[in-house]
């Protein structure tokens, strides 16, 4: 068998029958996983902060940042399916993260707890912002189920960056 008819094989047994586009489905598709990289990469940020938490504020912020990192890993398995759903592909592996996300990782052997919670809600913030980007996208093609799973996750976001913002505040 050829390659180029293996790909087709594999192309079709992939392709989740939808009333949206193939324009729409790989639009909305490579939207969500974009966001997706950026949800695996904060999820394990947060965790390694809240692993590496030090400092007379231990407690608090060792048990904000777990509750943040499983409100994040929440939203993981629903934007892989509906990229599925609408016909899409989606993340592979943690080289496929990798090479996707937006977020950079922080493999810094210490870190400040105040810069943890800084660097945080900067993250939190600019994935509110691909969160919004992601929001147009399925918005153009009336994909109203991603759209109100995104509002969802946008309003979450800003939660987390509050309560970081106000955390680092507080602690100066
Ligand atoms: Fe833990």
């Amino acid at each position: 068998m050829s390659a180029l008819s293996r790909h087709a094989i594999r192309d079709a047994a992939l392709r989740t029958p939808t009333d949206l586009g193939a324009n729409a489905t790989a639009d909305i598709a490579a939207a969500l996983t974009g966001v997706l990289a950026d949800m695996f990469a904060l999820y394990l940020k947060t965790k390694n902060f809240h692993w590496h938490m030090s400092g007379p504020h231990f407690r608090d912020y060792h048990l904000m940042l777990d509750e943040q990192g499983g409100q994040i890993f929440a939203t993981t398995h629903a934007l892989a399916e509906r990229a599925r759903k609408v016909g899409g592909t989606t993340l592979r592996s943690i080289g496929h993260i990798s090479r996707m996300q937006r977020l950079p990782d922080n493999d810094a052997d210490y870190v400040t707890p105040e810069d943890m919670l800084s660097e945080l809600a900067d993250d939190n913030r600019r994935l509110t912002g691909f969160l919004r980007s992601a929001h147009g996208v399925c918005d153009n093609h009336g994909d109203v189920a991603s759209t109100s799973l995104i509002e969802i996750w946008i309003d979450e976001a800003e939660r987390r960056s509050w309560f970081l913002y106000e955390t680092t505040r507080s602690g100066r």
